[in-house]
């Protein structure tokens, strides 16, 4: 039986983490549960799953939460803000924490996991991209294992098993395309929030669906291949594939190529990052090759999807750029999320910061530095936002970014 602490409960990944503890109760059980502000969702999985400890973030909702649950005997720990989700990632004897939580926010609770010796199943991706020089060596240090939740990157771990040191020569991450695979790159400018949301294969969250309509999501996911798998970036690549079934491929040095299948369902790599190395028997619809039809493949544009190549930039760059790229990311789909900024200005915003920070890239960034270049570029695309509320068009030229 593994004990899990689960953080960021009340959304896509959560969810289906708790889909996964409630269809194997002999499994797997929940001792800590993490969310944001759902206070509603929350209550009622603490009245499902009765975990030891319990925190929201938004610490105004904790009054809420309590009353919501104040019949319950025995009551949970209760806790709120950051240093409570902190908690519930370094609580108790959980083997394992899952990391749903979205965004940077994610960074701070999973190393106080690793520091407290827990192994990670990683979905927040945004972790590894800003904190991966500092957060693989505390996994070394600590002898944590890192297990990859993200679809690509499960699939890449589960080729891999068995495969020698050496072995692995190139990394193809496949991507669907997201909501505007197939519009023309002319009519972008028109795109909508309502547009962007409408992810063709998978049901996520809404900032990782912004993510997949832009491909900056298969960005991040090459940065984060990169930190996992201590893969080159000239050895990893992206092939939009339209109907989700191949999850992502591995080439060897013999140019043998393997890859792994399935239905798009977030609940299999969940389900292999919480179980491994053991293989769990499930009942869910088995891959019907017949049924899933022509699997066809097809070189990513892009013109219809620059954040890609910024992405593939700033992991070039490394240090804290990848922070950067990564928090501009975020706050510039905010703004897009609240209908501040269009479509294109997404990526216009973050080329625009990343430039401005290539003079201040830090190579071998702290905690403190991480943090620093994270809430230094939310700040620059405010004022990136304010200045084309002013009238005024970002313009990014290779490296000398102006307005
Ligand atoms: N969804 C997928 O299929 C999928 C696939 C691969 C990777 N991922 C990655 O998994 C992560 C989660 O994605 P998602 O789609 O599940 O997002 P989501 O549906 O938006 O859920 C985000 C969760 O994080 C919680 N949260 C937000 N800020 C928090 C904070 N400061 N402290 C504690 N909890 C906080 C939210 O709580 P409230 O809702 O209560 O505010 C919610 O439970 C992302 O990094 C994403 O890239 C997701």
């Amino acid at each position: 039986m593994k004990a899990i602490n689960l953080l960021g409960s009340t959304g896509s990944i959560g969810t289906q983490t708790l889909d996964i503890v409630t269809q194997y109760p002999d499994q797997f059980r929940i001792v800590g549960l993490a969310a944001g502000r759902n206070v509603e969702m929350l209550a009622s999985q603490i009245r499902q799953f009765r975990p030891e400890i319990v925190a929201i973030c938004v610490e105004e909702k904790l009054p809420e939460l309590k009353e919501a649950i104040k019949d319950l005997d025995p009551q949970p720990i209760l806790l709120a803000g950051e240093a409570g989700v902190a908690e519930v990632a370094r609580y108790g004897d959980a083997d394992i924490v899952v990391t749903g939580i979205v965004g940077c926010a994610g960074l701070l609770p999973t190393i106080a996991a690793i520091e407290a010796g827990k192994d990670i199943a990683l979905a927040n991706k945004e972790t590894l991209i800003a904190g991966g020089p500092v957060v693989l060596p505390l996994i070394e240090k600590h002898g944590v294992k890192l297990l990859p939740a993200d679809s690509e990157h499960s699939a890449i771990f589960q080729c891999l098993q068995g495969v020698p040191k050496g072995g692995l020569r190139r990394i193809l991450l496949t991507a669907s395309g997201g909501a505007f695979r197939d519009w023309p790159v002319e009519k972008l400018p028109e795109a909508k929030v309502t547009d962007a949301l409408k992810h063709p294969n998978w049901s996520m969250g809404r900032k990782i669906t912004i993510d997949s309509a832009t491909l900056m999501n298969k960005g991040l996911e090459v940065i984060e291949a990169h930190f996992l798998f201590g893969m080159d970036y000239d050895r990893i690549d992206i092939v939009i594939h339209p109907q989700s079934i191949i999850h992502s491929l591995i080439e060897l040095q013999d140019t043998s190529v393997l890859a792994q299948l399935g239905w798009p369902d977030m609940r299999l790599p969940l389900l292999y990052a919480l179980s491994w190395p053991d293989r769990i028997y499930t009942d869910w619809e088995q891959l019907d090759l017949v049924k899933a039809g022509s699997l066809t493949f097809r070189e990513p544009d892009h013109e219809k999807y620059p954040c890609m190549q910024l992405a593939y930039t700033a992991g070039r760059a490394g240090g804290s750029m990848p922070a950067v790229l990564n928090a501009a990311n975020e706050q510039a789909v905010a703004l897009f999320l609240d209908e501040k900024i269009g479509y294109l200005d997404i990526a216009r915003c973050i080329e625009y910061v990343c430039d401005r920070h290539q003079a201040d890239n830090c190579q071998n960034p702290s905690l403190d530095d991480i943090i620093a270049a994270d809430q230094w570029a939310r700040q620059e695309v405010l004022a990136a936002h304010k200045l084309m509320n002013q009238g005024n068009r970002l313009i990014s030229l290779a490296s000398t970014a102006q307005i």
